[in-house]
């Protein structure tokens, strides 16, 4: 992978919008590839401030979001679904019946995951996917021991993840047990990756990722099997790089 050492965030997030809006450029209705959680989010905003800056039409855009909890409702505000909404959708202008989201009912969920990935051929495929990588080593919610070919289908949260993501619930009894992700399989068919970590509780997990054995204990690592992959990291999630 590329190895590209930001001082901040905000810095990192600059070249990401520049990267999706010379995307944009060449191919309107590409097809980005959306995490959720806190990571992400200065790429979003640094993407909307230029979108309101200057004229770039992003209404032909598709997305496809990495993940969701399992049986949260819908209208839940840390629904996956709410989140893309609140944080992608609106402040981007994206036309929301192009955003798909993996259907995270309870009622549907056998089906949900191969309708996910049927959708996604149907596009065409992920053309740039953003990934954020968890203390776990997860990317997607594909925790360790997930299989480096596996498709987009429910997993189990561990606990270490369920007590990061606490800060979003009144209380950890309140995040989901289960999700439906994006296998690494179908995170490593996109055309480009974008792996952003920030600070020094990631440092772990982006060494393992960029360093390590490729392996199921450490699924960020699949980064490694990807022709076009780029991580965007600053000196803290860096520090334990060799
Ligand atoms: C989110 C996702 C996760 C997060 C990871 C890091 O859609 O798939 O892999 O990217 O848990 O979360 P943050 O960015 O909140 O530290």
């Amino acid at each position: 992978a590329e190895i590209v050492i930001v001082p901040n965030a905000d810095a990192a997030g600059e070249l990401v919008a520049d990267a999706i809006l010379r995307l944009v450029g060449r191919t309107p209705d590409a097809v980005l590839g959306l995490a959720t959680g806190s990571t992400p989010l200065s790429s979003y905003q640094a993407l909307a401030a230029k979108v309101a800056a200057q004229p770039v039409d992003l209404s032909a855009v598709r997305g496809f979001a990495l993940d969701e909890y399992v049986g949260i409702p819908v209208g839940h505000p840390e629904s996956y679904r709410s989140v893309i909404n609140r944080e992608v959708v609106q402040p981007l202008g994206l036309n929301p019946d192009l955003v798909h989201v993996p259907n995270g009912a309870l009622d549907g969920i056998q089906t949900a995951g191969d309708e996910y990935e049927a959708a996604i051929l149907a596009a065409g495929g992920i053309d740039l996917q953003i990934l954020g990588i968890g203390r776990t080593g997860h990317i997607g919610f594909n925790e360790p021991g997930s299989s480096l070919t596996s498709l987009t289908r429910t997993k189990t949260l561990t606990e270490q993840t369920r007590i990061d993501n606490a800060r979003f619930f009144d209380s950890i009894d309140d995040v989901p047990v289960h999700c439906i992700t994006q296998g690494l399989g179908t995170i490593l068919r996109a055309r480009h990756l974008v792996l952003l970590a920030f600070g020094e509780a990631k440092a772990d997990a982006i060494a393992a990722a960029v360093e390590g054995p490729v392996s199921a204990s450490q699924p960020g690592s699949v980064i490694q099997l990807h022709p076009h992959a780029t991580v965007i990291i600053d000196e803290g999630a860096a520090s334990k790089l060799a």
